[in-house]
């Protein structure tokens, strides 16, 4: 009860495992694995973090605090269970993902890729706490960039129409300066516009870095505890798919958000990965507009419109649920099957293995006439297919293509594929199905032996069909 995790984190590579290895499995570092706690633990052994800090930062009131057993620090937090409100649509939403509201003292981690939008969200974030409808007036938030110009928020602000008087602007990448700044007003909520661009003096690598990340990560952590201001972090992430500074700023802070979208479309996902006060189940839906990011009440209109537009393409088009790591991620398969011609099989995305061993099953198990088909497959945006609850899905685009008959539109599937053409569960089924639910999705395709799972699950508007085998599928879905 009450315990801390411990890790131990690869300080080249920032591979982490739950015991300690002389050498990391990851990189093969010799002895770079190192002890890390999560969590609160740190506020009480981690001052040898700041050992070469100078502590002119910290508030004047705190000076003189003592540290508190971690046991009444709780009985506190418990008592109170107060959040700071998130007022309007936009708020709503963002608040309904970090579990509620905002939680005074929390440090928040908000992930993605480049120009996804990060700045964009923090900005509107800011701005409304600022305004604090639900709080009781105007209290300063104070927004840091150490990737723009003040300028250049002010333009930004400007075209997103926000104007609030209590929102301060400041660029700056030395933490010890932005915290001293701190002190000048009272906080109601500090950003900081991204880890990557901040550094501590005194702690050595360049800023970006996995030691300046973790340990300027740790002072904002120390920062948020004693003056009870909620700190926004943003990081980028990197190709590999974490932020960099890897895993390790995961595991230090109290809430991980990722923010997800694909060029070419204006909507966003904020996904909650991490959550100290809440579900991690949790799925925020904007798009992306002239002026900023709006919230998305009915999702499924959203994907509904976006599928009709492209209906030419849709023969051959079919949805899944992939995981990766603790997040779920709809991606779309495509196939293109051509009778007559060559007989060759392309497959990009999926394991050829795998397709053949699906094509083989359909012609076998479903009665598929593909023998004399060339079947070309495509995951849609480059990502591969590792998994194989990918399966049904591969099959139904590959019947839907052969069939010539466009999959209905809002339809997902879910399942893996066995020899004998059973359809199979795969980990994570509510998880999965969760995603897709709160996509607004019309119908689930998954395997009968993954009803169980589904008791304690919202379903909302979403048509769960579960199926036996290919035929059953091909049967219900053409
Ligand atoms: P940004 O928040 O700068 O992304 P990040 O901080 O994650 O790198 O947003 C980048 C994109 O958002 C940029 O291409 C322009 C677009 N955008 C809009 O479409 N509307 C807006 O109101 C704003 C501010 C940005
Ligand atoms: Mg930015």
């Amino acid at each position: 009860k009450g315990k801390s995790k411990t890790v131990w984190v690869c300080s080249d590579c920032g591979y982490d495992d739950g015991q300690w290895w002389g050498i990391c499995k990851q990189c093969n570092g010799v002895n770079t694995m190192k002890r890390f706690s999560e969590g609160v633990e740190h506020l009480t052994s981690g001052f040898e973090v700041l050992e070469n800090v100078k502590r002119s930062w910290l508030p004047h009131q705190s000076v003189r605090a003592m540290p508190t057993k971690l046991t009444d620090v709780n009985k506190g937090i418990n008592q109170s269970n107060w959040r700071i409100p998130l007022s309007g649509l936009f708020g709503a939403e963002v608040g309904r993902v970090l579990g509620g509201g905002l939680v005074p003292g929390c440090l928040v981690l908000i992930g993605g890729d480049p120009g996804v939008g990060k700045s964009t969200l923090l900005l509107q974030i800011a701005a409304i706490v600022a305004e604090g409808c639900d709080m009781g007036g105007p209290a300063p938030v104070l927004y840091v960039s150490g990737e723009e110009s003040i300028e250049q928020i002010g333009n930004r602000a400007d075209r997103m129409r926000i104007g609030t008087d209590e929102l301060f602007l400041y660029a700056s990448t030395d933490v010890e300066d932005i915290l001293e700044k701190t002190q000048t007003l009272s906080l109601r909520a500090l950003v900081i516009d991204s880890i990557q661009t901040v550094y501590l003096r005194g702690v050595t690598g360049s800023a970006g870095g996995l030691s300046q990340v973790k340990e300027c990560t740790e002072v904002l952590l120390r920062f948020a505890k004693k003056t009870n201001i909620p700190v926004f972090l943003i990081g980028h992430v990197t190709k590999s798919g974490e932020i960099a500074g890897p895993r390790v700023l995961e595991h230090i802070v109290d809430v991980v958000l990722y923010m997800e979208g694909e060029k070419c479309s204006s909507h966003r996902l904020l996904r909650s990965v991490k959550n100290r006060f809440g579900s991690t189940d949790e799925l925020g839906v904007f798009e992306m507009s002239q002026s900023g990011l709006q919230a998305v009440s009915n999702p499924s209109e959203m994907f509904l419109s976006e599928q009709q537009s492209d209906s030419e393409f849709l023969a051959g088009l079919a949805v899944t649920v992939i995981m990766d790591g603790s997040r779920a991620f709809l991606i779309e398969i495509q196939a293109l099957c051509v009778a007559g011609s060559s007989v060759s099989r392309q497959v990009n995305g999926v394991q050829a293995g795998r397709a053949e061993m699906i094509i083989s099953v359909l012609i076998k198990q479903a009665g598929l006439k593909l023998q004399e088909n060339g079947v070309f497959l495509n995951v849609v945006s480059g990502v591969s297919l590792s998994e194989t609850a990918g399966d049904l899905a591969v099959a139904a685009a590959i019947c839907s293509s052969f069939l010539e008959f466009p999959l209905p539109v809002g339809i997902a599937f879910i399942g893996e594929i066995g020899l004998g053409g059973e359809i199979r569960t795969v980990p994570r089924m509510d998880k999965r199905i969760n995603t897709v639910v709160k996509l607004g999705y019309k119908k689930c395709i998954i395997p009968k032996s993954a009803e169980t799972s589904l008791s304690a699950l919202d379903l909302g508007d979403t048509e769960i069909v579960a199926c036996r085998n290919l035929k059953e599928m091909i049967n219900i879905v053409f």
